[in-house]
């Protein structure tokens, strides 16, 4: 559904210290492709712990579209009928993704290599996104395939009669590149390969396996090399989707910066293809222990204790920037807390996101009273231990900037606005009753 409801302004302020568990939601990147899967296999596929976000549920309407029979069961309990590989059938409406970069290039990959057309929307925000990075490659396993001027949505997909495997080099670090490249494979005959320089979250790849697809990973001279044997019968799973350590990152920034705070955030995913804020978080000096650690759902997963820590600034090396791309907003966000400059490099795909997030968290903390310098594929945030806020930030329909300016109020000496908090549904409804709950004063 296209974000289309009046702007919700919201405000937080300088709040006592934050106490308690942090129930985080299911992951989204895992919950979106939960269903995909579910839906490209045989059989009935339970999902326990999906994230109810607009975007996820934008993905199963999609599939319900596409032909999955799909029921929610219980609160985050769902059962999906999948028509199994190449069974999808021609939706007869648009398929809007509303917010959701994951939802439409994963789904525009795995309808590319069927024989039916579907057209593709989004709101505001995804229709200024760039899609070629997904079409190209689409393309060259025989779809036709048209989009509005700058390869934008809306896009009409005609997918391939005849689908031919494809090797491809990804040209920039993108999982939803390769996700897409990797499930419009499924139903192409022989190998499709990809290639990436950097590795992205792995989430499709431990999932296909999960499936009983033919799919594995090495690392050459090449770089990281991932091959999937097409046809296969996917098979309906069981799975448990562990806790978003996306959405873990706001009550954990919040414990970091408010002080006297101490929260638990247990059965958050610790998956190393997304552990790169975590691993910031402890060179800057954060007080975080991952207790218990073990595996849910085919993924590594942790309970988090988190204690209000006295942060330095850090660089952030440009190699790491995969790994927690997800995670610039709220980092940002906490530099701003800590001494010192904290630098982000090679982090240009900001740029591309919900948002222009180098700009966006860049204007934000200038109109909070914190100094910061940009260029096209960096930031840096010059931390001076207090933040003064005051400031009212545009987050342009994009939930992590809305919600990282939330967590900046809740420790600035001043409140802290936001023009739009709707966007915060995509991925993290209850937000707002789990940060009160804590302690934390905003609404
Ligand atoms: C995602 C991949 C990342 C990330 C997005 C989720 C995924 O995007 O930013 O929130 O689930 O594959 P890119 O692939 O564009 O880096």
């Amino acid at each position: 559904m296209s974000h289309s409801a009046d702007p919700r302004p919201m405000t937080s302020r300088r709040s006592g210290p934050l106490k308690g568990e942090a129930q985080v939601p299911g992951d989204k990147s895992i919950s979106h492709r939960a269903l995909i899967l579910g839906a490209l296999s045989v059989g009935q596929t339970r999902i326990t712990g999906l994230l109810e976000g607009q975007d996820v549920l934008d993905t199963a309407r999609a599939m319900t579209a596409f032909g999955a029979r799909i029921e929610r069961v219980g609160p985050g309990d769902w059962s999906v009928h999948g028509v199994g590989v190449g069974g999808f059938c021609e939706p007869d409406t648009v398929i809007d993704c509303g917010n959701s970069g994951t939802g439409v290039r994963l789904i525009m990959g795995a309808m590319a290599t069927t024989a039916i057309t579907a057209t593709f929307s989004g709101d505001a925000s995804l229709s200024r996104r760039p899609m070629a990075r997904v079409t190209d490659p689409l393309e060259r396993f025989g779809a036709r395939i048209t989009a509005r001027e700058g390869g934008r949505l809306p896009i009409t997909i005609q997918g391939a009669e005849d689908p031919v495997p494809l090797r491809y080099s990804t040209p920039v670090a993108s999982a939803q590149i390769k996700s897409a490249i990797l499930l419009a494979g499924l139903n192409a005959p022989g190998q499709t390969v990809v290639i990436e320089a950097e590795q992205t979250r792995d989430h499709s790849e431990r999932m296909l396996a999960g499936f009983g697809a033919q799919i594995t990973a090495e690392t050459t001279d090449e770089g990281h090399v991932i091959t999937l044997t097409g046809r296969p019968e996917l098979r309906a799973q069981p799975v448990a989707v562990p806790r978003d350590p996306s959405s873990a990152a706001f009550p954990v920034a919040a414990a970091l910066i408010v002080p006297g705070s101490e929260i638990r955030v247990p059965g958050v995913s610790r998956n190393p293809t997304r552990d790169g804020l975590y691993e910031t978080l402890l060179d800057m000096g954060a007080d975080i222990a991952f207790r218990n650690p073990r595996e849910e759902g085919g993924e590594p997963v942790a309970d988090l204790i988190v204690r209000h820590s006295r942060l330095t600034g850090v660089t952030v090396p440009a190699e790491r920037a995969s790994r927690m791309i997800d995670e610039f907003p709220i980092l940002s966000v906490i530099a701003a807390f800590a001494e010192g400059a904290t630098v982000m490099n090679g982090v240009a795909e900001l740029r591309v996101k919900e948002s222009d997030r180098i700009d966006a968290m860049a204007r934000g903390l200038e109109a909070n009273g914190v100094r910061v310098e940009e260029t096209h594929d960096s930031m840096t945030v010059h931390g001076m231990g207090r933040v003064p806020g005051g400031g009212t930030a545009a987050t342009h329909l994009d939930h992590r900037i809305a919600m990282s300016f939330l967590i900046l109020g809740l420790g600035a000496q001043e409140p802290a606005s936001i023009d739009d908090g709707g966007p915060i549904a995509t991925s993290f409804p209850d937000f707002l009753p789990l940060m009160r709950e804590l302690g934390a004063e905003l609404g």
